[in-house]
């Protein structure tokens, strides 16, 4: 009788235990989450005009979740009405450098509850094709979003594209552009990289980087070779200028951004007025890959593609110096006008 007694009395001390270590665990888990949401009062100063002062982040972060359970579920068009969903064009584009990291950027941003992505590079503005169909098939290529979120793409080739800057400012005059920039002459290598694994992949043969990049009767850089104009940034940006005032823009260090994310993204949430909600917590680092990859939330993360952040062919040194020289007064001018000044060479 005792016996079964204290058999039960132990049955329920471990009950019990198992139900403290239960809601200690529970608070571990919550005080991590309630870590990130930050106090939703006072919002005065810290929020853009995007934002509406009466809706809590926490809603935002409820919001996204939502956003993305629709996506997923292939929203219909009562839930896109239920939920005052809006196909909004962009009030901010990546409009390059191609291989400047403008991928890795846009996912990185797209870690902010206020920010939707348009998940593919929809080449409205360079496609002469894309561009004659009309803004409201751009508009149909946006994805859904809630009217005080704002919406961003990415066209690497905007940059270097004549006529881009003219069309996107018929479209909106006061945009918010962003150029994600890395050191020239690594930039024109990744860029030649892309296209010479593109060819392999297709079995064709392809000239060597340095035979593209310096001309085999002046050897002097070969400045027709696209992978070189397009490290020339200054130029890209004097006919941007011709349309946009520099105000308009911000620059990204493409290099800073591998290796240490946060700052530059709190910069862009500055220039975008949005209120700094990207944290250490969403990024970390993956030894494994020798990248960042991101933390949504508690269950939910992403890396990646695998193929960012592949290995580039030895190039002669002689031809990296050549180029560092040539880039050198070009980069010079880039820093006057943007006021960002790189550790470039
Ligand atoms: C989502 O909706 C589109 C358009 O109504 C339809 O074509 C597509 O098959 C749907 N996809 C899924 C997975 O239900
Ligand atoms: C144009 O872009 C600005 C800056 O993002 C934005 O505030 C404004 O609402 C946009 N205008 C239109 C008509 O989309
Ligand atoms: C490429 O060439 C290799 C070796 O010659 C051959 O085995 C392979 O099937 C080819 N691939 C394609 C896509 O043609
Ligand atoms: C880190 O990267 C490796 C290799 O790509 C991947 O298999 C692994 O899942 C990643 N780990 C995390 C925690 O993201």
């Amino acid at each position: 009788m005792q016996f079964k007694q204290q058999a039960l009395l132990r049955q329920k001390l471990f009950v019990l235990a198992s139900l403290a270590v239960g809601s200690l665990l529970y608070l571990v888990v919550r005080v991590g989450s309630l870590d990130r949401i930050q106090p939703v009062c006072p919002l005065e100063g810290r929020i853009g005009p995007r934002i509406p002062e009466q809706i809590p982040l926490r809603t935002l972060h409820f919001k996204r979740g939502l956003l993305h359970e629709l996506r997923k579920g292939n929203a219909t068009k009562e839930q896109i009405r239920l939920h005052n969903l809006v196909q909004q064009l962009p009030q901010a584009i990546i409009i390059g450098a191609r291989k400047g990291g403008t991928r890795a950027l846009l996912e990185m941003l797209n870690l902010h509850p206020a920010v939707v992505k348009a998940s593919q590079e929809i080449h409205f503005f360079d496609n002469d094709q894309n561009y004659a169909k009309g803004i409201e098939w751009y508009r149909g290529k946006m994805p859904f979003s809630y009217p005080h979120q704002i919406t961003i793409e990415k066209s690497p080739a905007y940059f270097i594209t004549e006529e881009v800057p003219e069309r996107i400012f018929k479209m909106n005059s006061s945009i918010k552009l962003l150029i994600i920039v890395r050191e020239p002459t690594t930039r024109a290598i990744s860029d030649y990289t892309q296209v010479l694994e593109g060819k392999e992949r297709k079995n064709k043969t392809y000239y060597k980087f340095e035979k593209l990049a310096i001309d085999s009767n002046t050897y002097e850089v070969n400045t027709k070779y696209k992978a070189v104009r397009t490290s020339i940034y200054t130029k890209h940006l004097e006919r941007w200028l011709k349309y946009f005032p520099i105000e308009q823009f911000h620059i990204v260090d493409g290099d800073q951004l591998i290796i240490n994310p946060l700052p530059e993204l709190q910069l862009v949430e500055r220039f975008l007025k949005l209120p700094p909600k990207i944290s250490q917590y969403n990024l970390y680092f993956n030894a494994t890959r020798g990248f960042y990859c991101l933390r949504f939330n508690i269950v939910f993360n992403k890396c990646l593609a695998g193929s960012k952040g592949r290995t580039h062919p030895e190039v002669d040194p002689s031809v990296v110096t050549k180029l560092r020289k040539f880039f050198h007064p070009f980069n010079q001018k880039f820093y006057q006008i943007t006021g960002r000044t790189f550790n470039w060479p």
